[in-house]
């Protein structure tokens, strides 16, 4: 499934929203990203980019039913499906020719001619490519290596990416140590598993399209890039080919990030050497700070970090990102005995860079219910036993609050123990309820309010 027949599956099951009208590039559809975000959460294709012939498909992976539609399963059972599939590795193909090859510009490349780039906020200083998955291969081992990076269109053939994280931070650092430019292909329309594949956390040398195929049950089908020799979707909207400059670093930003403040950064400038895309590609764009990468997020970290929970402390269920708090964890478990939670806390805060505050519940709370969450705070935590402070911890590079030191930045980090104590008789931490009976017979009330709305 290419990432047009995804946007058809969309349509079909009610989950997007088509927009007519002429809507510009900048500002204008992040705003209509963002209200329709906060709103039903559906995904919206923009039909008329004003100044572009390709339609522009935004918010496609802002809730988690996308990403159960994407593996062909119920809403109920992604969370099952996508545990086991995540495990499996399939090796891509490669192949001759493939659909990203239609239409090829080799001469007088000029980006934002070509690809409809998003400018998103008004502080951004530029168009942003934040969907984009760069890809390029070890200098050394010659293994494919990708990840989101963002990349700011600094002129007609020039981008500069903002390489953070391995493993392409260890591939330029390779190809400088050797003096060598390093070849990258910027993809951009990718199918949604092999989106996901494509940031999911591996041992170094792995290939992520190995992820794709396991997600997938199907190998993926690369092709060659017409400049150099690295391996793209076959089935990809857009490809842009480049070359980063060893030793070069530039000022690059700022640009609105994921944990919503503005970031700025030196970082290295790419050449565009080519760009390939389909004949009629659709270009994905991603609002930062939104449902989506927020969704995205906590996919990456159910999908890895729920088994080593495990094998520490069986008693895990579930966890869950906080919907309005990306470094907030929350870890639903049945504890074996009063001092379990704390322990999780210590390990979770210190080991994960990203979660600034975690809590942990009991496991009659649902994790993703920010009201149950709310109700285990306010009724079963008790400050003085239930926090964990962690000082000096890895943080993530996001947080303008943490301070730098030798080994990255740093943070101090909280964790809320609210689960109830094991003498206390359960009943009096109980939540109320409505009865059940009565809420099923509600039913046909639920369904005149969502006419109304
Ligand atoms: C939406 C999104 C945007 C990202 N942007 C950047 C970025 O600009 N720079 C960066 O170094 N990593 C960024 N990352 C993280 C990397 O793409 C990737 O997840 C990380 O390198 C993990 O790889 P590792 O498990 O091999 O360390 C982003 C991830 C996501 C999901």
């Amino acid at each position: 499934m290419d990432l047009k027949q995804f946007v058809s599956k969309l349509d079909k099951a009610g989950d997007l929203v088509r927009i007519k009208r002429p809507v510009s590039t900048k500002y204008e559809m992040a705003a209509i990203m963002d209200l329709v975000d906060k709103t039903t959460q559906q995904a919206v294709l923009f039909e008329r980019p004003r100044g572009y012939g390709s339609p522009v498909i935004g918010n496609l992976l802002a809730h988690r039913r996308r990403f159960a539609l994407a593996l062909g399963v119920a809403e109920e059972s992604l969370h099952k499906a996508y545990a086991q599939r995540v495990k499996r590795r399939i090796k891509p193909k490669v192949v001759a020719r493939g659909p990203i090859m239609e239409t090829i510009v080799e001469r007088n490349v000029n980006i934002l001619k070509e690809v409809p780039v998003l400018t998103c906020r008004e502080g951004d200083a530029s168009p942003y490519f934040s969907s984009a998955v760069t890809i390029a291969r070890d200098p050394v081992t010659g293994v494919t290596g990708m990840g989101i990076y963002r990349i700011q269109v600094r002129g007609a053939n020039e981008v500069s990416i903002n390489f953070q994280n391995p493993p392409l931070t260890d591939f330029l650092r390779k190809a400088e140590e050797k003096g060598r430019e390093l070849e990258v292909a910027i993809v951009v329309g990718m199918d949604p598993l092999t989106f996901l594949a494509s940031v999911f956390p591996v041992p170094p040398g792995t290939d992520r399209f190995e992820v794709a195929g396991g997600l997938s049950g199907k190998a993926v089908e690369l092709v060659k890039c017409r400049t150099s020799d690295v391996l793209v979707p076959a089935g990809a909207e857009f490809v842009l080919e480049g070359r980063i400059k060893p030793g070069l670093r530039v000022h690059e930003g700022p640009f609105g990030e994921s944990w919503g403040t503005y970031q700025e950064g030196r970082n290295p400038v790419a050449r565009v050497t080519a760009i390939m895309h389909r004949k009629k590609p659709i270009y994905q764009a991603l609002l930062s700070y939104s449902g989506e990468d927020a969704t995205l997020l906590a996919m990456l970290l159910e999908g890895t970090l729920i088994d080593s929970l495990r094998a520490a402390h069986p008693g895990v269920v579930s966890i869950a990102v906080d919907k309005f708090n990306r470094s907030n964890l929350i870890v639903s478990m049945r504890k074996k005995d009063s001092g379990e939670p704390r322990k999780l806390l210590k390990e979770v805060l210190s080991g994960v860079p990203i979660v600034k505050t975690a809590v942990v519940v009991d496991e009659d709370i649902d994790p993703n219910d920010a009201q149950g969450v709310g109700f285990a705070i306010a009724t079963r935590f008790q400050p003085k036993r239930g926090i964990v402070v962690v000082d000096e911890a890895r943080s993530s590079s996001l947080d303008p609050s943490a301070r730098p030191a030798k080994s990255g930045r740093v943070t101090s980090k909280l964790g809320i123990d609210a689960t109830r104590p094991l003498s206390a008789p359960k009943a009096k931490f109980e939540m109320i309820q409505v009865s059940k009976k009565a809420k099923a017979a509600a039913k046909d009330i639920e369904r005149l309010l969502k006419r109304k709305a």
